[in-house]
């Protein structure tokens, strides 16, 4: 062992107890990443805090002995937000992962930052109640990384982002301060709330150690519905026929390409009998059912929708889902060059002709698969690697298109992140979504709470 990482350990030891921390190197690959693959992995140790105490020693810690932290939930992020490169220690949040309260009267539940989001949507239906923040990845991601990424997902539309369900959260600036913000309250209007800048802020200004989530009534059974839309541009008048007539939980879309490559990784079968360009999903209360059946009728009529599928079963409405949230891993094979988008919803359907053109003109050799959230504008741009590229020529050359991309985006006021973060993958596209004066406030925001820079250094800000 080299003499800085005897000391690093000896360090460590005054704040974290020694069997919670580890060198191994498998450890150091595992906790050292997220889902992206693009970063070396060298983390110099990963640690695993079991109280609030011991991450405010740890960060106090590294203050006075100069080493650098990394925030480690699930690990499911797309944006490098949680990958350690640099010889830093990953705080995985693995060992905080109680329930720790919960008031009927309030309809809030006290977590700890490493519950898994799908323990907090059972324990949610436990109390005949619901957590409505929803996505392929509740069975691994943790609540304090979603509220770090302030994380969508697939019930935006109706229930809006993780951000609208955190009513308190506790948290460990970058100087070791252990702040108490909001407490669940519902008014309070005392100056600025800290809780909101630390929603989202990827780990940069403190580490979520616990929240306090609302929670809401439980919803009634859910029907799924799958059409088939020929054209993009209908995609959004089918969207307002439903909308215009009932409530939906959920409008997601995907291409042909998309479910081609779902039904070739998955044991399930294509929703029509024809294949059409584009497939949108609705989801909404079973009650809606009539109402639901008008707008597709309406929608046929239109000839905006060919042929739909509606859920018979709950089995039936989870292998609907299966078709759109297998997505993702089904293209893993195909190494994408991943883009996360939002335009208002309005702009989506001529944003996503002029960068569907920016694409196929720049690489008419590269495929492209188009899926997400197109009810409330976040569309995911997927460029799938050909087989005979290599990676690095690839990832070259769908960088060298970034700038013409994000320039749609910023003439629409968009997101070059709407959903996956920063992290390092978006880092240096800000000036596309944020302006200098924006930048420069969050530069001095990351000075006041973290001056030293301990926390996730390198990631959202430079
Ligand atoms: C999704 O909507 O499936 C997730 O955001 C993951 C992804 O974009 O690949
Ligand atoms: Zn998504």
């Amino acid at each position: 062992m080299s003499a800085s990482q005897a000391d690093l350990l000896t360090a460590l030891g005054q704040a974290i107890p020694a069997a919670q921390t580890s060198t191994e190197p498998a450890m150091l690959n595992q906790y050292g990443c997220d889902w992206t693959r693009a970063y070396e992995v060298a983390p110099a140790a990963v640690v695993f805090p079991k109280t609030e105490a011991e991450v405010v020693a740890l960060v106090r810690q590294a203050n006075a002995e100069d080493f650098k932290l990394v925030p480690s939930g699930g690990r499911t992020g797309l944006s490098g937000g949680a990958v350690a490169s640099q010889g830093e220690v990953v705080v995985s949040f693995d060992k905080m992962n109680a329930i720790s309260g919960f008031n009927a009267v309030d309809r809030l539940v006290t977590c700890e930052a490493g519950v898994v989001t799908a323990n907090l949507q059972a324990f949610a239906q436990e109390q005949g109640l619901f957590y409505p923040v929803d996505f392929a990845s509740s069975g691994s991601s943790h609540i304090g990384g979603n509220i770090a990424t302030n994380a969508g997902g697939i019930k935006v539309i109706r229930y809006g982002l993780t951000r609208d369900w955190v009513a308190g959260l506790r948290v460990v600036t970058g100087t070791g301060e252990l702040l108490t913000l909001n407490s669940g309250l519902v008014k309070n209007a005392t100056g600025y709330d800290l809780r909101h800048l630390m929603i989202g802020s990827e780990g940069s200004l403190g580490l979520i150690v616990s929240a306090d989530i609302k929670l809401a009534p439980a919803p009634e059974p859910q029907n799924v519905m799958v059409l088939g839309v020929p054209k993009l541009t209908d995609l959004l008048s089918v969207l307002t026929a439903f909308q215009q007539r009932l409530t939906v939980s959920a409008f997601e879309f995907f291409s042909d390409l998309c479910l081609r490559k779902v039904l070739a990784h998955r044991d399930l079968t294509a929703p029509l009998q024809q294949a059409c360009e584009f497939y949108a999903l609705v989801e909404f209360d079973e009650s809606n059912l009539e109402a639901a059946s008008d707008a597709f009728a309406f929608a046929m009529d239109q000839g905006w929708v060919v042929d739909g599928v509606v859920s018979q079963s709950e089995a039936q409405a989870a292998s609907l889902w299966a078709l759109r949230e297998g997505i993702s891993e089904s293209i893993a094979a195909d190494t994408p060059y991943k883009n996360d988008l939002a335009v208002r919803v309005s702009d989506v359907p001529e944003f996503l002709e002029a960068v569907q053109a920016e694409v196929v003109s720049n690489y008419p050799d590269f495929d492209v698969c188009w899926y997400g959230h197109i009810g409330d504008g976040n569309l995911h741009l997927n460029i799938l690697k050909p087989k005979d590229l290599s990676v690095a020529e690839f990832v070259q050359r769908c960088e060298a298109m970034n700038p013409s991309i994000f320039a749609q985006v910023q003439q629409r006021n968009g997101s070059i992140s709407a959903e996956h973060g920063v992290g390092l993958v978006k880092r240096d596209y800000l000036g596309y979504s944020r302006s200098a004066g924006e930048l420069a406030l969050m530069q001095g925001l990351k000075q006041l709470f973290d001056p030293n820079s301990v926390l996730n250094p390198g990631k959202l800000l430079r």
